[in-house]
């Protein structure tokens, strides 16, 4: 049996909604409501075909919104598929990657992707561009240049660190007609980007998007999609065999029809929908980033005036916007800390799993009521006082 907490809070302080996961993270009360009309026998979406309006239609308004959302540049497609951004890993391993790749790691998921195109057998060993975890290591466009780069990849915000790169464009690639592919699992509708600088910017439903996992969506300049064309094509030197499932090229020909290769979780395209529409009735991308820049701040002014806490990303300009990271004194155990405000329903601010830290971590995504982020940082205060 576990030890009871030690502390408690009560109920007047509490989040409204004590969800603060960096995902799967909260979703709406409206995003369920919105799930439910799509089960209404009356005009049913749930339950039927993935390949007849009703889903379509729902597959419409996601790539439609994403468009909207992020001011697509002309000739920018929205494509999606089953598998979630691990899947995507594979499909840009296999779809994208003409030779050899460079990767920006700086926590976990940066270093997975890495992976991911260090095991394929077809592609040179990638050139790895490293920073400690709560740093961010920077894309090198003269060291790609020397050894044969083609597709540069670095994460926008790396969740299990947050620690955010701005987006921006690797001096000389384009020139040189390499790719840059930003993995926005997290980063996507929480942080500003210009969609432009950017080959293909891909992400998850699960985080700013407030729906649950298993799809990715990647917004894909004209030279990506060539790319995966010629990579396919299987003829000539830097054509290859991908298997379907992997193949950028089919994944954008279903995705033109508002369909994906195999079926989908329809509930998380209805939560992705109605989340895309909130979003822009609201003012789109700059009211969402203005409100989890908020949160966030609210959570970094709380933690550098508390001698018991700090921000774990040292450089401010680093410092992620919608998922924070606060370190906490060695005498305060972080893990009880965790436990207490988990007794009172306040969810999943404990730090990435393989980072070993004394740490809270808090996903401040666009459902996240900035109120709420006053209320938790309140109650963490309040627990730790009776902890110490
Ligand atoms: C930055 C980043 N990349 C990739 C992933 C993996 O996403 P998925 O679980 O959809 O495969 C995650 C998941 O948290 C993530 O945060």
């Amino acid at each position: 049996m576990p030890d009871a907490p030690t502390a408690t809070i009560p109920s007047s302080m509490l989040p409204t909604d004590g969800r603060f996961g960096s995902g799967p993270s909260k979703v709406r009360p409206a995003q369920v409501a919105a799930l439910a009309a799509a089960g209404d026998p009356a005009a049913p979406v749930l339950g039927t075909s993935h390949r007849q309006p009703p889903v379509k239609n729902v597959v419409r308004r996601v790539r439609r919104g994403v468009a909207e959302l992020f001011a697509l540049p002309a000739g920018y497609e929205v494509a999606l598929g089953n598998g979630g951004s691990t899947a995507f890993w594979e499909v840009a391993t296999a779809s994208l990657v003409r030779r050899r790749a460079q990767h920006a790691v700086f926590g976990e998921f940066g270093g997975k992707f890495a992976a991911a195109t260090a095991r394929a057998p077809f592609l040179e060993d990638p050139q790895v561009v490293e920073a400690a975890p709560g740093t961010v290591a920077r894309l090198d466009g003269a060291l790609g240049a020397s050894g044969g780069v083609d597709v540069y990849a670095t994460p926008h915000n790396e969740t299990s660190t947050g620690a955010v790169a701005p987006v921006a464009q690797v001096p000389g690639a384009r020139a040189d007609g390499a790719l840059l592919l930003v993995d926005a699992t997290s980063g996507a509708g929480g942080l500003p980007v210009d969609v432009a600088d950017t080959d293909v910017y891909y992400f998850g439903p699960q985080k700013a998007f407030a729906a649950d996992g298993g799809l990715w969506l990647a917004l894909c300049s004209p030279a990506a999609v060539e790319r995966a064309a010629t990579v396919e094509a299987g003829a000539g030197p830097d054509g290859r065999w991908v298997p379907e499932f992997l193949s950028l090229t089919t994944a954008l020909a279903n995705s033109r029809a508002d369909q994906t290769l195999n079926t989908p979780a329809v509930a998380t395209l209805v939560m992705l929908a109605d989340q895309v529409e909130w979003l822009l009735e609201r003012g789109g991308l700059a009211w969402s980033t203005a409100r989890c820049a908020e949160s966030a701040g609210v959570l970094y002014d709380w933690a550098t005036t508390r001698d018991w806490a700090s921000p774990f990303v040292t450089d401010a300009a680093e410092r992620s916007t919608v998922v924070v990271t606060v370190d906490l004194d060695d005498a305060i155990d972080a893990s009880a800390v965790v436990a207490v405000l988990r007794a009172h329903g306040i969810l999943d601010v404990f730090p990435y799993r393989k980072l070993n830290r004394n740490q809270l971590r808090v996903g401040v995504f666009p459902a996240v009521e900035p109120d709420d982020v006053r209320a938790l940082v309140a109650c963490v205060d309040h627990v730790v006082a009776q902890l110490s």
